[in-house]
């Protein structure tokens, strides 16, 4: 194999048409994310079929502008690392076609990378000493895992979300605020000024042992909350609300997580997705793995996000494992982490 093997990345799951360029899986040459969030702002949430007209329209450009960036040109590139699922069907097609057309055009290798695989990745650019194994809290807009990755490419599954992600909630909760999509950083923001204890909202343990979260219980007690307030004629205070909900969610995260790591006697917990980029849940998993003697590691807010960086990492780590795809590769739109 050659020493030096440049991977281009595309990331086109949801909102973001990314395009990426890495060297050797840890270090990147080029992140090019150009965000729908202006566009599907005034409608509350992602629409898929404008995400995916958005992607064709930028596609091209956007690869373009990574190779640039990268001071490289096609035939540079020794791979190529595309998000397979999970995600938007149609949105995902964009990237998995402009991927395969540029692995078959260059005859070179084609990698279909797990969404999730890749947020967890973004901790190896990040931290260029991390190896497996860790616990792995996998926090995104539309998916809420807890894993033990016991390799590279090699994941335990031991608890997930029955309902709402983590992010899902964070979003759903900010529009009843008032807030605007994604409502996950402006909480997060209004959570530093509010306070945490002000209002009570459940924390939802669920069974006895169980490693799955729930946040729809956790979601309707705010509604319940804002609804009985306003009956009652009383001042809502927004940022109280926010750092009592941002709380509720947290410390359910943290404790569960920490939970499985001791349970696994694991000296690292790794944090991934785009709640990871949560000030509140950083600095609560840092306090917790401090008093635990356990290291704590998350990425860069950049690359917490959905970015193409993250995938080429995936992509890179998955290759050096022989686990290549053929032309055949296809959209797996709930696509799961493989054990
Ligand atoms: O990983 P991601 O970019 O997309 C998915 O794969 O879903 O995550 C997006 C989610 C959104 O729900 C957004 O509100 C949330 O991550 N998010 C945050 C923060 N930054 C992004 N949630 C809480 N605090 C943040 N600082
Ligand atoms: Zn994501």
């Amino acid at each position: 194999m050659k020493k030096e093997l440049i991977t281009l990345a595309i990331e086109t799951s949801c909102d973001e048409t990314s395009c990426a360029v890495l060297k050797n899986g840890r270090e990147v040459l080029s992140n090019i994310i150009s965000s729908q969030i202006d566009i599907h702002k005034k409608f509350g949430g992602v629409v898929p079929e404008v995400a995916s007209r958005k992607h064709i329209e930028n596609m091209n450009l956007i690869i373009q502008q990574a190779l640039d960036e990268a001071d490289i040109t096609f035939k540079d590139i020794d791979l190529i690392g595309v998000t397979q699922g999970p995600g938007l069907v149609g949105a995902l097609l964009v990237g998995i076609s402009s991927a395969k057309a540029i692995a078959y055009g260059l005859n070179k290798p084609l990698v279909g990378v797990n969404h999730i695989e890749g947020h967890i990745s973004a901790n190896y650019i990040e931290h260029k000493n991390l190896e497996p194994p860790f616990t792995c809290l996998i926090v995104s807009g539309g998916h809420t895992y807890l894993v033990q990755a016991e390799d590279y490419t090699k994941y335990e599954l031991v608890g997930r979300t029955r309902d709402d992600a983590a992010g899902e909630a964070f979003d759903k909760v900010a529009r009843a605020l008032g807030l605007s999509y994604p409502g996950g950083p402006l909480i997060d923001k209004l959570s530093k000024e509010g306070n945490p204890n002000a209002i009570d909202f459940p924390r939802v343990y669920l069974e006895h042992n169980s490693y799955d979260f729930s946040f729809s219980g956790l979601k309707t007690a705010v509604l319940n909350y804002l609804n009985q307030t306003k009956q009652k004629k009383e001042e809502i205070v927004v940022k109280d609300v926010a750092a009592s909900f941002q709380q509720a969610v947290i410390e359910v995260l943290v404790e569960k997580t920490i939970k499985l790591a001791k349970e696994r006697k694991s000296q690292k917990i790794v944090m991934a997705g785009g709640v990871a980029a949560n000030e509140g849940l950083r600095n609560l998993m840092m306090k917790v793995g401090e008093d635990e003697n356990i290291e704590i590691f998350y990425p860069s807010r950049i690359l917490c996000t959905d970015n193409a960086a993250m995938i080429g990492s995936a992509a890179y780590f998955n290759y050096i494992k022989g686990q290549v795809s053929d032309l055949y590769l296809n959209v797996v739109p709930n696509l799961e982490l493989k054990g």
